[in-house]
């Protein structure tokens, strides 16, 4: 694997998480495969999950790490071509990133979107600077439009709260009985968010569900659909309380709005979701990707109950970069 950038870098949804599920059970059983092999994280933006699950599952596989935070540690940073250099930028993501493929033999990057120019942030622009100018494997550790560690975590997630048998001549993970039925659910929030995790989400159950493995759900506010490249497959209803119905996995996410971008265009709280929404699902597990604001995307109660397994999923995120991680080192 030379990217992890989305989930078409993915072959099979089963292998990868079989890969995943077997590091969690056996975490050092690949820790000779990065000795000497170095991997820096370099972050443009904040990150608790991102930063320490990767830096661990580096750790597990012996690599070492080097974390770079940008905006409090590094020079700021010009990515567009073609400008003078005379304004607040002190060094082009040309040089620093290929100094930075001089140090490392993986790289992992982060950086949110603008959300002011659609088309800018949904080129992956920088994204695409950065692999090229580094000239090594890069894993996106959230790009302006995807967040794929996360959505491997949250398969992964899914797959171990449900029945699931590997078929050995298959090669793929078998439903025991009915699929697990997945519903993306739209929340409030005071900020506009990027749109990185519900795509990548969508991308991920999307193929999840071609595969056989979920039958996948989104639910959003009038005008808040998703760019349709990600959801394509899914059953798309304005309707939550509709959508709620016999829901195994509620994943919650606030997003921002993809058609009047990056604008605010609904409040309505009533999209948060409580303990009496979650009464027509089938004893459904709630999920997020943290961080949450509680009592503004989910309710405290639905928090603090046992629907909840956001902090199992935050656990498995080691695991889903290690498998990628593994795949990368094996290729080196
Ligand atoms: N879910 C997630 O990516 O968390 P961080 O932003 O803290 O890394």
């Amino acid at each position: 694997m030379k990217q992890f950038f989305s989930v078409k870098d993915i072959p099979s949804l089963s292998l990868a998480a079989k890969s995943a599920l077997e590091s969690k059970q056996n975490p050092f059983a690949d820790e000779a495969l990065g000795k000497h092999k170095t991997i820096g994280l370099v972050f443009l933006n904040p990150s608790l999950r991102t930063r320490m699950s990767t830096q661990k599952a580096a750790t597990n596989l012996g690599m070492n790490v080097m974390v770079m935070n940008m905006t409090s540690d590094g020079w700021a940073l010009e990515t567009k071509d073609g400008v003078v250099m005379d304004g607040n930028t002190a060094e082009h993501i040309k040089e620093a990133a290929a100094v930075m493929g001089e140090y490392c033999d993986i790289l992992g990057l982060r950086s949110f979107p603008g959300l002011k120019d659609a088309a800018e942030d949904y080129s992956e622009d920088l994204f695409s600077k950065f692999s090229k100018y580094c000239g090594k494997p890069v894993v996106s550790l959230e790009s302006a439009t995807r967040h794929p560690l996360q959505s491997f975590t949250d398969l992964i997630t899914i797959m171990e709260h449900s029945h699931y048998q590997f078929d050995q001549e298959k090669a793929q993970y078998i439903p025991q009985g009915k699929k697990p039925k997945v519903v993306l659910s739209w929340a409030p929030h005071v900020r506009a968010l990027p749109q990185a995790v519900p795509n990548s989400f969508a991308e991920w159950m999307c193929k999840a569900q071609e595969e056989g493995l979920v039958d996948f759900v989104v639910t959003h506010p009038e005008g808040y659909a998703l760019n349709e490249e990600f959801t394509n497959g899914a059953t798309i209803t304005t309707n939550q309380d509709e959508a709620l119905v016999d829901a195994d996995f509620v994943y919650v996410k606030n997003w921002s709005n993809y058609e009047s971008y990056g604008q605010i265009t609904c409040t309505d709280s009533s999209w948060m979701l409580t303990l009496d929404k979650l009464k027509p699902t089938n004893n459904a597990k709630v999920m997020h990707c943290l961080p949450v604001r509680r009592d503004l995307v989910i309710s405290s109660e639905v928090l603090d109950s046992d629907h909840a397994i956001v902090i199992q999923e935050a656990g498995n995120r080691v695991w889903a970069a290690q498998a990628v991680l593994k795949e990368m080192l094996k290729n080196q």
